[in-house]
């Protein structure tokens, strides 16, 4: 392995120590451990001697190079799931930071993104959508946050990227299990799946658990379990749909009270649009909000064409993670290099990367710098 690979992975590893729980990586948008991964990787910036700046939506950037020249991005998220691993996101900032080592000739900008993941609001994909000039998830909570975070909300059109940006380039696990089963390191992300989230809201009535016969309870906790089977029953029925209820908040959630509300969420993804929207409009039985509604997204086919050409045995697959780059590449022009996740395992604190992957990221993002260099310097 090389040193600059054994760099990468401690300095991840590191950063999952920056946490909101003893023992474990949670780390949501603007919480105060992102203020010391942000002092962390500020000062490796600064060291190369990148311009470092934190924008008015949080997100950490470092200029290398020329201000006005033609410049690529490098990016991924630094926020995290509950109960995370210590590569999902991070590793595509790190690995953007590890390229700068080399002072390449181009102009770089690296973006720590502040909110991909949407688990302190609900909404994901805040750093990144700012980024490209949508802040219409805007609240007054949401804005509270930014100030509590000393940010000021009236600075977001200055987040978006400059002319002068010519490509964007993310790093990531792949979160699955495909290039382990090829026995690959790397993958080209070709487009990623659209996903769909909202929150359903079940009512029951709320009523003793002693004195309440069964014949005449009306429990929001049972009808949300059966809806909960028959979202799981109708994906597998259907090749490509995933749908997950992740998170469930029961009301008033005590032993002896009959479940009165259920609050659920709904995450449906397929790489059709069209077989994503038909499945939601079957799954949806109750009150609901929408949360988001993100269509499939293909990577820009010239820059991933440098990239294959900068990694000839990486595999070109779709990504069914949600990435930054699904809400970049509409407006710049965007490419995906996957690293294989051993086990298939992310979304957990087991998730990793093999150093040796690492190494072949590392080098085959070297020699797209090459070729974006021969391009624009
Ligand atoms: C991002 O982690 C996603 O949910 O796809
Ligand atoms: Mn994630
Ligand atoms: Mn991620």
């Amino acid at each position: 392995m090389s040193a600059l690979a054994d760099r990468v992975i401690q300095c991840c590893r590191e950063i999952a120590r920056m946490s909101e729980e003893p023992g474990r990586t949670t780390r949501t948008f603007l919480s105060p451990p992102m203020r010391e991964v942000h002092k962390l990787l500020a000062a490796w910036m600064r060291n190369l001697g990148m311009r470092v700046r934190v924008d008015a939506a949080g997100n950490l950037r470092g200029l290398h190079g020329n201000s006005t020249a033609p410049r690529l991005i490098i990016g991924s998220h630094l926020d995290t799931v509950p109960e995370a691993g210590a590569f999902d996101g991070v590793l595509g900032v790190v690995l953007g930071l590890a390229l700068i080592e080399a002072n390449p000739t181009i102009s770089i900008e690296v973006i720590g993104f502040s909110e991909e993941e949407g688990v302190r609001f609900v909404k994901p994909f805040l750093g990144s959508r700012a980024f490209v000039g949508d802040t219409e998830w805007r609240t007054s909570e949401i804005d509270s946050a930014l100030r509590d975070f000393g940010l000021d909300p009236a600075e977001l059109p200055e987040v978006r990227f400059v002319k002068e940006t010519v490509g964007y380039l993310e790093f990531h696990i792949e979160q699955g299990p495909v290039l382990e089963n090829l026995n690959l390191p790397l993958g080209i992300v070709e487009a990623i799946a659209g996903q769909s989230r909202f929150v359903l809201y079940f009512e029951g009535r709320a009523n003793h658990a002693g004195t309440t016969p069964m014949s005449l309870r009306t429990d929001a906790l049972v009808a949300a379990s059966r809806w909960i089977c028959e979202v799981d029953r109708y994906a597998r029925a259907r090749p490509g749909l995933v749908a997950t209820v992740g998170s469930v908040q029961v009301s008033p959630n005590a032993t002896n009270v009959i479940p009165g509300r259920v609050r659920a969420s709904l995450d449906v993804r397929h790489a059709d649009d069209n077989a994503r929207r038909g499945a939601v409009r079957d799954l949806l039985v109750t009150d609901h909000e929408l949360v988001l509604d993100q269509n499939a997204v293909k990577m820009d086919r010239a820059l991933t064409a440098e990239l294959a050409a900068a990694a000839p045995n990486a595999r070109r697959m779709t990504s069914g993670a949600g990435h930054d780059a699904m809400i970049v590449a509409p407006h710049i022009p965007s490419a995906m290099l996957f690293l294989r996740s051993p086990g298939g395992i992310s979304h957990h604190p087991d998730e990793f990367v093999l150093s040796e992957d690492v190494d072949a990221a590392l080098e085959a993002g070297a020699a797209f710098l090459k070729r974006m260099e021969s391009k624009y310097v």
